[in-house]
């Protein structure tokens, strides 16, 4: 049975997911957490389910052995190729959240006949998974934006590249006439500001680490898991180290943060 000291377990293909961490952390600031970023697998959002899916059970697999209470698939590529899956494999183990439904039930609940866009990897807009979710009268428009993520690890944005880009993708007549926009991917929390300038506050953006955070705190407080601890912990694995991923995570978590090397493969 879990119990409100262990650690919350957060998974991603690579350091995007810190984006996600980092939403946590703030809402809730005393629990322990334990990253694990897929940095030798990364991006999954050109890999195949059936990959995703293994390397989300190896993920998994160590998560679960360090103690973790819940397991929050960060990466939306994961969350639509590995989440039923793997709720299956942890069954009673732990509980698990991904970055998906939380959104899909806010969408549920509060949409009123919007045309609703969402952009993300390919994995994620070829699994269709939203519109399985969603309600049937919510119009929904998705588009890949693959370029994207690299480009911000890169540590374009805010800058002339990142903007036309971005003009590039969110100008495609697909998105046209929509209300809200799902940030179906870690890394766009980073560029919010410059899509919201793109759309002049037209858009009302769908920030899913935010909700994902949310719906995370929702759980622990309902099933009595809340930690209450003084000091808590932050532990960050990498299955693959480079100095270019260490540089990278205060892009992502808002201040440096030491990565360490954790084999995906015993
Ligand atoms: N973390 C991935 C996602 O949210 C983006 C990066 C990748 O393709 O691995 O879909």
């Amino acid at each position: 049975m879990s119990t409100a000291s262990q650690p919350i377990g957060i998974f991603d293909s690579g350091i995007g997911g810190l984006t996600v961490a980092h939403a946590i952390r703030q809402q809730l600031p005393q629990e322990h957490l334990l990253y694990f970023g897929d940095t030798a697998h990364l991006p999954y959002g050109d890999k195949s389910e059936a990959a995703i899916q293994a390397y989300s059970i190896k993920i998994a697999d160590i998560l679960l052995r360090h103690g973790c209470k819940v397991i929050v698939i960060a990466c939306h590529s994961a969350s639509s190729a590995a989440y039923e899956l793997l709720r299956e494999y942890v069954n009673k183990k732990a509980h698990i959240i991904n970055v998906i439904d939380p959104m899909v039930e806010k969408i549920n609940r509060e949409n009123s006949g919007e045309t609703v866009g969402l952009i993300g990897t390919k994995r994620t807009v070829q699994s269709g998974v939203y519109a399985r979710k969603l309600r049937a009268d919510v119009s929904l428009r998705s588009l890949a934006t693959p370029l994207l993520a690299p480009m911000i690890e890169e540590g374009f944005f805010n800058n002339q590249i990142s903007h036309d880009i971005i003009a590039q993708y969110l100008g495609d007549a697909h998105l046209s006439g929509i209300q809200r926009l799902i940030l179906a991917c870690t890394h766009y929390p980073l560029i919010k500001k410059e899509i919201d300038a793109y759309y002049r506050g037209a858009v009302t953006l769908l920030d899913s680490a935010e909700i994902a955070a949310q719906a995370l705190k929702e759980y622990l407080t309902t099933t009595g898991l809340l930690n209450d601890s003084r000091q808590a912990t932050e532990q960050f694995f990498v299955s693959d180290y480079t100095d270019a991923f260490a540089a990278s995570t205060r892009l992502f978590f808002q201040r440096e943060v030491p990565l360490q090397r954790h084999a995906l493969w015993d």
